[in-house]
């Protein structure tokens, strides 16, 4: 409550100092509105002590400083003019009062009304009961942002102290106003800015979302190509190495096909001269009397002769093709018929034969005279692994498909280069070695679909595995 009533002013009394005190507290009041809402509230309610009003109303100049539109609005009565009227300025009367930044005073709005027939706003506030009314500008440094209207039901009640007076009002309200409508501004922007960041947070999300999902799609899809890529090398890698292999193979084949060839021919060429040299021979010896010293001379001669056929047997066993006729075998059988002559021979005399689990198995399809020259080659071998004599073992197995016969001695065992040129035809480690032995023995068990492996055995000595396919003709 104010301590006492405010003065009102008229137009002689000019504004004393307690009008303004009263005004300097009515605008305290005032500054802390913010809106336009706000700070007409504050005024309806104070400024009655200064000025005589039933009717306060703002009205803001648009953007485009062509129109004014009524943005705040108090009234004791109902109300015609309502807030968010849109009037033109440009040719209007309120022009004139924002163009010169004075107060306006209209004493009496009928009066006015029916001048201006054509104003609909004055035509509006005068259906509201107003007859006076007092317009002022709001202006920020001379510019016009709005219009404030205080109007009156009474006649003739504005004066110009009225006028002089509400200027530092109205300039209060347009600050006030501006500050507020920038204020607003700011905090549009600031919310502007606010959802683009949000917006452009959600897209980079969505973007750094959608680019990890590439980069693992990406990431599974070069790990499978990888993976296909590494499968195709490998297999390129086995595909150049198998043709390397065959190609070695092919080399090796044609190297030794001419070879055999030339081996065969000049074989052929020895085997008759060295029939005719040994018969010769036999005969000068059979000529000699016992206990001539030429007899033990020729015996020797002959011996070398022989060995020298066994070579040539084996250079054409090995150079021309193997036709094996197969017949269906029992190696236990062939093994006891092989057995005297292998006693009676001085090449396997200190050679002890252990045959084990070969009686009673299936027999083999194969040529008798050609598995009997694979047993004495690996019995041979034995026998110079042994030169002191010793124990071979014999023994077989039914593998189901096949029948293994291994042939085991107890000699030193394989060199690492006998072990990897084993079966290379003239790879001999032996001072009278052809090197032919096991090259014969594989191409036989080959001519019978079976197969030879040759390896050191446990405990010492060397194993010989051979295979045959089994008999399909049951004895
Ligand atoms: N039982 C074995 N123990 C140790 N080494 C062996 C045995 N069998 C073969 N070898 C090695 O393998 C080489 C080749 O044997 P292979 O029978 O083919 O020829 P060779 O016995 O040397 O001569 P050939 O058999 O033509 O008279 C032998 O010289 C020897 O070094
Ligand atoms: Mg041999």
């Amino acid at each position: 409550m104010d301590p006492s009533p405010p003065p009102t002013l008229d137009a002689e009394s000019p504004p004393d100092a307690r009008a303004l005190l009263l005004l300097n507290a009515i605008m305290e009041r005032i500054n802390l509105g913010n809106t336009p809402e706000e700070v007409l509230e504050v005024a309806f309610e104070r400024l009655r002590a200064l000025l005589p009003y039933n009717r306060i109303g703002i009205a803001l100049v648009e953007a485009d400083g062509q129109r004014v539109t009524l943005t705040a609005c108090r009234c004791d009565g109902p109300i015609q003019l309502p807030t968010g009227y849109t009037g033109r300025l440009a040719g209007s009367s309120l022009e004139e009062v924002v163009r010169c930044g004075r107060p306006r005073i209209l004493n009496d709005l009928e009066a006015y009304s029916a001048a201006k027939p054509d104003s609909d706003s004055t035509r509006l506030i005068v259906r509201e009961g107003m007859r006076s009314s007092l317009t002022l500008p709001l202006l920020i440094q001379g510019r016009p942002i709005g219009i404030m209207f205080f109007s009156s039901r009474d006649p003739n009640v504005y004066t110009e102290a009225h006028g002089a007076l509400l200027r530092q009002v109205a300039g209060h309200f347009a600050i006030l106003i501006e500050k507020n409508r920038l204020g607003a501004e700011r905090k549009r922007a600031r919310e502007e800015l606010r959802r683009a960041n949000q917006e452009l947070e959600a897209r980079v999300e969505e973007r750094t979302r959608q680019l990890q999902k590439l980069n693992d799609e990406l990431e599974v899809r070069v790990r499978a190509r990888t993976k296909e890529l590494e499968a195709r090398l490998y297999e390129r890698t086995e595909l150049l190495e198998s043709l390397r292999r065959t190609q070695q193979e092919l080399v090796n084949s044609a190297r030794l096909a001419a070879l055999g060839e030339m081996a065969a021919s000049v074989a052929h060429e020895i085997k008759n001269p060295l029939a005719g040299i040994s018969g010769a021979i036999q005969v000068m010896r059979d000529n000699l009397d016992t206990g001539h010293p030429y007899r033990e001379v020729m015996g020797e001669v002959l011996a070398q002769v022989e060995r020298l056929d066994h070579t040539v047997r084996d250079l054409l066993l090995f150079a021309r093709p193997t036709r094996p006729r197969p017949v269906p075998l029992e190696i236990s059988a062939l093994i006891e018929k092989i057995s005297p002559i292998l006693a009676g021979d001085p090449a396997f005399a200190r050679l002890s034969l252990r045959v084990e689990g070969l009686a009673g198995l299936p027999p083999v399809d194969a040529d008798a005279h050609l598995v009997e020259d694979v047993l004495f080659n690996l019995l041979a071998n034995a026998s110079h692994a042994m030169p002191a004599g010793g124990v071979v073992e014999i023994s077989g197995q039914d593998l189901g498909h096949a029948m293994a016969v291994r042939v085991r001695d107890h000699g030193p065992g394989l060199s690492p280069e006998a072990i990897e040129k084993l079966f290379r035809p003239f790879f001999t480690t032996k001072v009278r070695g052809t090197g032919l032995g096991l090259a014969i023995c594989k191409k036989i068990l080959e001519s019978h679909g079976g197969d030879i492996r040759v390896e050191n055995a446990e405990g010492g000595g060397v194993v010989v595995t051979l295979t045959f396919p089994k008999s399909r003709t049951r004895t």
